[in-house]
């Protein structure tokens, strides 16, 4: 077959959730194709987890429509579940079994028919072989995390939901995690994943989404969304409000982010330090005394500031 027409994986729209008076989704709208990993981005209590645990149908919304392959989850929630797999953000492994235990548990759960088979492939697949055999308690993080992830494998679901699956992880275990959602990903299962973390979406993401304010502000491929954002800003700071000006003129056709107070000011420059170099040897040109100049990584609260207030402070 040439062309295979992708299906629709999940259907959200307008989608309201609030708690008494407290209104975290307000409009959420988006749909995921089958087969992409859809990474849902927002900070520290945007609402990442209540959509995830709405969409996995263990709670209930207010107002708005979803579906997931098709089937309104407000209908057959039994037989979504059936599709789905989840990974909350706290783990759910059961501390006082073996790694191995507690695959096989959720496999008789999922009803998995070989069991001992697709539980000894994934110990290996997730780099749990050798500690198979003892009590989860005494796991690191990394490992118990994995076998997390693993967990979620098991009766083989059309989409994952994995709920901010690197938070607290060291960037060794997070490395190794990402790989490891790569290969799912890389079987044609769906992934719904949720970060606090830029570059854990370009990593991984087929789709970027920006959970803000319980809104969707802002969707597209990890590309489209670095050409609108760049990946790192220079601040410079400089001697006098004359220097100040003297350099705004200069680049007057760059988006500035200018600081009267602090004489400083910031602006993108691309990841190579190529550019940064160049730009300041042809700042240094200018007749202005550059006091110090730093340059850092464009972060999820930098991105939500310039999409938020337009740039500007
Ligand atoms: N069961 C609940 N009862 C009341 N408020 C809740 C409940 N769950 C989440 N919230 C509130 O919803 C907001 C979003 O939380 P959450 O979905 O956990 O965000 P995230 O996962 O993005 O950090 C927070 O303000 C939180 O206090
Ligand atoms: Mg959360």
């Amino acid at each position: 077959m040439v062309n295979p027409i992708k299906k629709q994986m999940l259907h959200v729209k307008h989608l309201q959730k609030s708690f008494k008076d407290n209104t975290v989704l307000e409009d959420v709208t988006f749909d995921v194709t089958s087969g992409e990993v859809f990474v849902l981005l927002g900070s520290n209590g945007a609402g990442k987890t209540t959509l995830v645990k709405i969409l996995s149908t263990i709670l209930p919304f207010d107002q708005g429509t979803a579906c997931i392959n098709g089937i309104d989850l407000t209908k057959d929630p039994a037989a979504i579940r059936e599709k789905i797999s989840l990974t909350g953000q706290f783990s759910a492994v059961d501390q006082e079994l073996t790694g191995q235990e507690n695959l096989l548990m959720i496999a008789a759960l999922r009803h998995v028919k070989n069991k001992q088979e697709i539980v000894e492939d994934l110990l290996t697949r997730f780099d749990l072989v050798d500690a198979s055999n003892r009590l989860v308690k005494d796991y690191s993080g990394g490992m118990r995390r994995r076998l997390d992830i693993a967990m979620s494998f098991i009766g083989e679901p059309d989409l994952l939901f994995l709920d901010e699956p690197t938070t607290g992880l060291d960037p060794q275990n997070r490395l190794a995690t990402w790989h490891m959602i790569k290969e799912i990903a890389a079987q044609g299962r769906t992934i719904f994943l949720t970060t606090q973390y830029l570059e854990e979406a370009e990593f991984l993401a087929d789709q970027v989404a920006i959970l803000h304010e319980g809104k969707i502000i802002l969707q597209g491929t990890p590309t489209e969304i670095k050409k609108l954002h760049p990946s790192q800003t220079m601040e410079i700071n400089v001697l006098t409000k004359e220097h100040l000006q003297t350099l705004r003129q200069h680049l007057s056709d760059v988006p500035l982010q200018v600081n009267v107070s602090n004489l400083s000011l910031t602006l993108p420059v691309s990841q190579d330090f190529h550019h940064a170099f160049t730009l300041l040897q042809d700042l240094n040109q200018l007749p202005i005394t550059i006091t110090s100049f730093s340059q850092k990584n464009v972060s999820l609260e930098d991105i939500f500031l310039t999409l938020v207030q337009g740039g500007t402070q």
